[in-house]
């Protein structure tokens, strides 16, 4: 795949020296642990600041393994909660005096939809009140720069796709309602005037849209806790035989083949849009950026289900269901605004996506407790 035409490139020799020690919270799961091995590669210092309550620090361990050289020395896990302001004091000053952080990706949260239906005080608790006191505290510490997970979730049932970052806000469940709030908390403190006009703070939202696969070499990947319910870990589950067949909700949807159809995004590929994001907003002025991180190629399940079959040489049967309530036809992103601010774009297509997320289930067939 290629880039759009059009995005702007910083010349040599006028970049000012990318942010060098970072905070990464929820840095060892799926997506972080991903993000972290990108950062630690660029040369980053980073301090970790997890619970593990979706995690373990295998996955970390595994990070540093792969990233060789003196990536241990670079990188400092904590065990804490970033809704304890105690905890993000020791996350702040994990590197000594003279050692502040420059930048926080914020990655800790929860993401199921359907346990955010059955538990929204939970959700909105560790969600929006999260990052509340994560930005007290960057406040605190005089650092301004953060990249902040969202999703395509908060667009709920899209009237059209490919999906721009204007197209109506309109989330559909608890979950999506604490991504839409913690934006909104984005933009209020971007507004705020610090009392010299301009409030100095540099935000991006990312809007990802379906990460899945792993890192090529099969060491880290996503290790759902108890029955997943995303598509991929439940294909390649499938695939392993550990589950008989794979529920597809509905065939009769208005897509090619009668699936639904998605934008899935290999997680290097957003890993790495979350290095070209803080570069970013470190070159430029104080700012607000909303972008989506899709691949703007739509995939139906009975699409992905060919290829997870080709990639793995296994069989994946399917079971047909009833469509599952709030669940849309298609969700597709335009990926061109991230292109043109960041230059970034999806490099690895579905055929890199089955294969590393087999290589990845095949290795570790229980996760990071094989
Ligand atoms: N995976 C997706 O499909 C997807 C899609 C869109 C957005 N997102 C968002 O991206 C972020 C990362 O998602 P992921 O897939 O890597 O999820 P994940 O569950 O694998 O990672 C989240 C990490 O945050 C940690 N965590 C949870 N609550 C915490 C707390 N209170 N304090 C400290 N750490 C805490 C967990 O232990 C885990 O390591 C989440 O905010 C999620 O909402 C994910």
């Amino acid at each position: 795949m290629t880039c759009p035409a059009g995005f702007t490139l910083m010349p040599s020799g006028q970049a000012k020296s990318p942010p060098q020690r970072l905070l990464v919270t929820g840095g060892a799961g799926f997506i972080g642990s991903h993000t972290c091995l990108v950062l630690l590669e660029a040369g980053r210092e980073l301090v970790v600041l997890d619970d593990f309550s979706n995690s373990c620090g295998e996955s970390l361990r595994r990070v540093v393994e792969l990233a060789g050289g003196d990536a241990a020395e670079r990188l400092l896990v904590l065990e804490g909660d970033v809704r304890e302001a105690k905890d993000l004091e020791q996350a702040f000053e994990a590197f000594g005096p003279g050692g502040s952080i420059e930048a926080v990706v914020h990655f800790a949260g929860l993401k199921a939809v359907g346990e955010s239906v059955a538990e929204p005080l939970r959700y909105w608790d560790v969600n929006v009140g999260g990052t509340v006191r994560l930005l007290e505290a960057m406040a605190a510490h005089g650092c301004r720069t953060l990249v902040f997970s969202s999703s395509a979730t908060v667009y709920g049932m899209p009237e059209r796709v490919p999906i721009p970052e204007t197209a109506p806000i309109q989330p559909i469940n608890p979950y999506g309602q604490t991504k839409v709030a913690e934006e909104h908390l984005l933009a209020d403190l971007r507004a705020a005037d610090d009392g010299r006009g301009r409030s100095g703070w540099r935000l991006a939202c990312l809007r990802y849209f379906n990460p899945v696969g792993a890192h090529p070499s099969g060491r880290i990947g996503e290790d759902p806790l108890g029955v997943p319910s995303n598509l991929f870990p439940l294909i390649s589950q499938v695939a392993l035989g550990r589950r008989d067949c794979l529920p597809v909700f509905g065939d009769d949807w208005p897509t090619a083949d009668g699936t639904g159809e998605r934008d899935f995004i290999h997680v290097m590929d957003l890993a790495e849009g979350h290095l070209a994001a803080l570069d970013h907003l470190h070159q430029g002025e104080p700012q607000l950026l909303t972008l989506n991180l899709g691949s703007g190629q739509g995939h139906t399940v009975r699409q992905v289900v060919a290829a997870y079959e080709e990639a793995s040489g296994q069989s994946v049967p399917v079971r047909v269901e009833a469509r599952r309530e709030g669940d849309a036809a298609r969700s597709v992103a335009d990926p061109d605004a991230a292109a043109r601010s960041l230059g970034w774009c999806c490099r690895r297509g579905l055929v890199e996506m089955c294969r590393d997320s087999w290589h990845w289930q095949r290795q570790n067939p229980e996760g990071y407790r094989t």
